[in-house]
């Protein structure tokens, strides 16, 4: 099987180019190495994958259409799985214009090219930003329609674009949307990579509201993997699947587990939460059980062993 992955060389997305390739199928990787965080890192993530046979990159931008129709024409994915784009809720507020570019835009870019090279399967990565503040634990079934930040919505209305797709040309899509996903390969920019960073190093670093009545569920990487490919395989003719550990972490707790791991200290500053963030993520997974057999195998003491292990080959021995 071809697949387009795109934003491959992301944490996530170089996940599943991993796992594809693991099984014998082709990827073209789609991603434009943007510097959200540095290219370098994106390198590294490429780097396994491109020892494989059956892998390709191509450095394109999906804001461009006819670069994007050029892959399609020269690779004929029959499946495609959208996992690039921008990331991060609090980012998005000072850059609103370029979520919709990116997300949104680029999203009908990649569904009109599916569409017309008669894709049969098309799974989006969306998020359970998109619940925005509504009460837990989050279920498919709630209408998504209050998100906090650009990024949510961003998010939000690509889902609903490819709603439209399914429903105009039939085209089998997934939508999977990912709850705190953490692990090797981590964005600098979320919670495990930014608190370990500044622990090492004995700096202090902001936790809202001192991390009291904040919960996140964290889900770790292989397990978001395996949801994916299970996702991919199924092919649904239109389904939105939840994607997360069901075990809300208390944000104090889980300060203290990195403190036990790391060995360090964690110098909290403590602020106010932003109102783009909820109180607690807490995902309702019995669809994925249902129809994708989802069973998250990490707990989140073994999934930050894991990480740090990572963090401590990839970042602190390189640096
Ligand atoms: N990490 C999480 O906890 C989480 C949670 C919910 C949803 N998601 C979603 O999962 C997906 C992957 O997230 P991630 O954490 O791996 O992020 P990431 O930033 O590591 O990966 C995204 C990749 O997309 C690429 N990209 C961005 N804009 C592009 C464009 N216009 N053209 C081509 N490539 C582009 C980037 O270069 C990057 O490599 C994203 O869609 C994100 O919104 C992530």
């Amino acid at each position: 099987m071809r697949y387009i992955v795109t934003g491959g060389a992301g944490f996530i997305g170089s996940h599943l180019v991993d796992a594809l390739l693991a099984r014998g199928d082709e990827v073209v990787c789609v991603d434009n190495f943007n510097d959200y965080y540095a290219p370098a890192r994106k390198r590294r993530n490429v780097a396994l994958a491109l020892e494989q046979p059956g892998y390709t990159v191509a450095q394109v931008d999906f804001r461009d259409g006819e670069a994007l129709e050029r892959v399609f024409a020269t690779h004929r994915p029959q499946r495609v799985a959208h996992l690039g784009g921008m990331a991060n809720a609090r980012f998005s507020v000072d850059h609103a214009p370029l979520y919709v570019q990116s997300n949104v835009a680029g999203t009908v870019n990649l569904l009109e090219l599916a569409r017309r090279y008669d894709v049969e399967c098309f799974l989006l990565a969306s998020t359970s930003s998109v619940y925005g503040s509504s009460p837990t634990p989050w279920s498919e079934t709630l209408p998504a329609d209050r998100p906090l930040s650009p990024y949510a919505a961003s998010k939000r209305a690509a889902e609903v674009h490819a709603f439209t797709y399914h429903h105009l040309y039939g085209m089998p899509t997934t939508i999977v949307r990912f709850f705190t996903v953490y692990g090797p390969r981590g964005r600098p920019d979320m919670t495990p990579y930014l608190f370990v960073d500044k622990m090492v190093r004995n700096e202090p670093f902001t936790l809202f509201n001192a991390g009291e009545n904040l919960y996140r569920d964290y889900t770790y990487v292989d397990d978001i993997i395996a949801g994916v490919t299970a996702a991919l395989d199924a092919a649904f003719p239109f389904e939105i699947i939840n994607l997360g550990n069901e075990r809300p972490v208390l944000m104090q707790r889980f300060v203290e587990l990195l403190e036990q791991i790391t060995n360090t200290r964690a110098r909290i500053k403590s602020v106010p939460t932003p109102s783009t963030e909820p109180p607690i993520t807490f995902a309702d997974t019995s669809k994925a059980q249902r129809l994708l057999g989802y069973h998250p195998q990490t707990n989140i003491e073994q999934g930050l062993e894991f990480f740090w292990r990572w963090y401590q080959d990839e970042v602190l021995n390189r640096t």
